[in-house]
């Protein structure tokens, strides 16, 4: 089973506001990216890495960012607008005759090669997966004067993370259809399911969180620190 692992790397971080996009500020003195990109090689499942930086940075990103920190990729493309043209730019540089397709945010530095592992064989088994975890706020639906609409029922809501691994059939299939139809999502799986493939969810973790802004940094700080403490403590 080839598996390919995209990591779309491409959005500039406007909600974190950084001089420089968010993926390359240094977590525990390391890119957010390198710790990315490391959890993804640590999994031992991938084969093959496409990496996607905002246009431009291609070359920089490869000096500056992976051959300091001795991290090869397999292809390393331009991004597009917004995370989905990135991601489908990413698709086009993927093997053609891979059997799976990853998705990986490039900024969900703490995810662990046993969620990675975890989603890679439910793709294998099911087509489509996507790592999520239940909400544990109550979710509300409003109009546009912030009013309350509905109150969704929260034992069936899940809060979709990365990664979501798909059929490389099934993704491509998704996103030629989502360009066509001009159908734009915030994640790879409501593209698929809008072509009625089953996608199976598997537990990811909160640990496993997306760097917005200031606050998801300095957290994602401290689940490291802890981590290590974990690794070397006993005592
Ligand atoms: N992404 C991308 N191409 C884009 C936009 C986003 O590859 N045109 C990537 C980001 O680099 C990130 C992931 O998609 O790894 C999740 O996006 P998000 O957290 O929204 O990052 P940004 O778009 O950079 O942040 P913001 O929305 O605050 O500008
Ligand atoms: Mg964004």
């Amino acid at each position: 089973m080839h598996v390919t692992a995209i990591v779309p790397a491409a959005g500039s971080g406007a909600r974190f506001g950084a001089a420089v996009p968010k993926q390359y500020l240094p977590l525990a003195g390391v890119p957010i990216l390198v710790w990315t990109l490391r959890a993804l090689a640590a999994s031992g499942r991938i084969d093959c890495v496409v990496l996607v930086t905002p246009p431009g940075h291609e070359a920089d990103c490869r000096a500056d960012i992976l051959q300091p920190h001795g991290l090869t990729v397999d292809r390393l493309l331009p991004g597009g607008a917004d995370r989905q043209a990135s991601v489908c730019a990413g698709l086009g540089g993927a093997p053609v005759d891979t059997d799976l397709v990853l998705v990986h945010d490039g900024v969900r530095p703490l995810v662990t090669p046993e969620i990675v592992g975890v989603a890679v064989q439910a793709a294998a088994t099911d087509g489509a997966a996507a790592v999520a975890i239940p909400v544990t706020d109550t979710i509300k639906v409003a109009d546009g004067d912030s009013c309350v609409v509905e109150t969704l029922p929260r034992g069936r809501l899940w809060a979709a993370q990365t990664p979501q691994a798909f059929r490389a059939a099934w993704l491509r299939e998704a996103h030629e259809r989502a360009l066509r139809d001009g159908f734009r999502g915030t994640d790879d799986s409501v593209l698929v399911e809008r072509l009625g493939y089953p996608v199976r969810l598997v537990l990811g973790s909160p640990e496993n969180l997306k760097v917005t802004t200031m606050a998801d940094l300095a957290r994602a700080e401290q689940i490291l620190r802890s981590r290590m403490g974990r690794v070397g403590g006993g005592r």
